[in-house]
């Protein structure tokens, strides 16, 4: 068998298995460009299978939401590719983007995103009324019993509590039938028992209804309801956990966020060093960051005086 000449890069060639709803490839997206650039995702490769509750955690900044908006296909990529259904979604006009977002890809958001001036029903059809498209009573229905909405279709969502709104933006995002939900901190503005309900349904769904969805979330707890769980830092996985709970999660969490404290200490260290050195080294040729630095230093030094 020989292994050292293969192609390694094979893998990511090939297109989707049938078990799998949605795969990054060499994911980059930077915002900005040049010295302002930030890399908010740094060559991610990920699959999510069909089927499966994936949660994604993570310090704010992270990522999080940015992996979530571009495989939805709501924001673009600097480079790589996103597999949906065969298709490469980065390659796609805005007119093929807006038919996926609309019929295949649903999205769920911590703010719930409802128009404020239609009733849950109206709110919950929006999808199927913009495409002009007939609701699927029976389902309709499913989605309304499940979720516990039948006292509630005819009030707007100011006559709503959060809990009541995040169900309606649930029965929203699943009214078309996505094969695929994204759920960016559904609750983040939850209590606990809200929570906890829509949780339990977002696991139903997938458990019952052959639903595939992402969440991110910020509590170990919520993503102990997933099957999955992984966790990003600075625009890369860093963790990938089958079965989390939520001890596992808290401790993997806390694992992270004490090597960025180190690196950041790490770093302030460094930067005092380079500054020092400049000061010391002036006469030598500095190097252009050293320049940098000594520039900084000075004009720091000059505005103290
Ligand atoms: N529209 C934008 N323009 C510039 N920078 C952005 C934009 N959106 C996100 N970022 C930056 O990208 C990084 C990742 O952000 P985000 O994906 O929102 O993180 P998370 O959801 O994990 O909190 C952060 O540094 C953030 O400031
Ligand atoms: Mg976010």
């Amino acid at each position: 068998m020989t292994v050292g000449n293969s192609p390694v890069h094979s893998q990511s060639m090939q297109l989707p298995s049938r078990g799998i709803a949605i795969q990054a490839v060499d994911l980059v997206k930077d915002y900005g460009s040049g010295a302002n650039a930030v890399h908010a995702l740094r060559d991610v490769n990920v699959s999510f299978e069909r089927g499966r509750f994936t949660a994604i955690m993570g310090p704010s900044g992270s990522g999080k939401s940015t992996l979530m908006h571009t495989l939805a296909g709501l924001d673009s990529a600097t480079s790589g590719r996103i597999l949906f259904g065969g298709k490469d979604l980065t390659r796609m006009n805005d007119k093929q983007l807006t038919l996926l977002r609309r019929n295949k890809i649903g999205f769920i958001f911590q703010s719930f995103n409802l128009l404020p001036m239609f009733t849950a029903e109206q709110n919950i059809l929006m999808p199927l009324t913009l495409a002009g498209a007939k609701a699927d009573r029976a389902w309709f229905d499913l989605l309304v019993e499940t979720l516990g909405l039948r006292q509630r279709l005819n009030h707007r969502p100011n006559e709503l509590s959060g809990g009541q709104q995040q169900r309606v933006a649930i029965a929203r995002a699943l009214i078309t039938k996505p094969s695929l939900v994204f759920a960016d901190e559904p609750t983040g503005n939850l209590d606990s028992v809200s929570s906890a309900e829509v949780l339990g349904f977002l696991k139903q769904s997938v458990n019952e209804l052959d639903q595939t969805i992402v969440m991110v979330t910020h509590d170990a707890v919520a993503a102990s309801y997933a099957d999955r769980a992984i966790v990003f830092a600075d625009g890369r996985i860093v963790a990938d956990e089958p079965h989390p709970t939520a001890e596992a999660m808290n401790n993997l969490l806390m694992a992270e966020r004490e090597r960025a404290t180190r690196a950041a200490v790490a770093s302030d260290a460094h930067d005092h060093f380079v500054r020092a050195d400049a000061f010391a080294d002036s006469d030598a040729e500095p190097s252009a960051k050293r320049r940098s630095s000594h520039r900084r230093a000075a004009a720091t030094a000059r505005h103290a005086a």
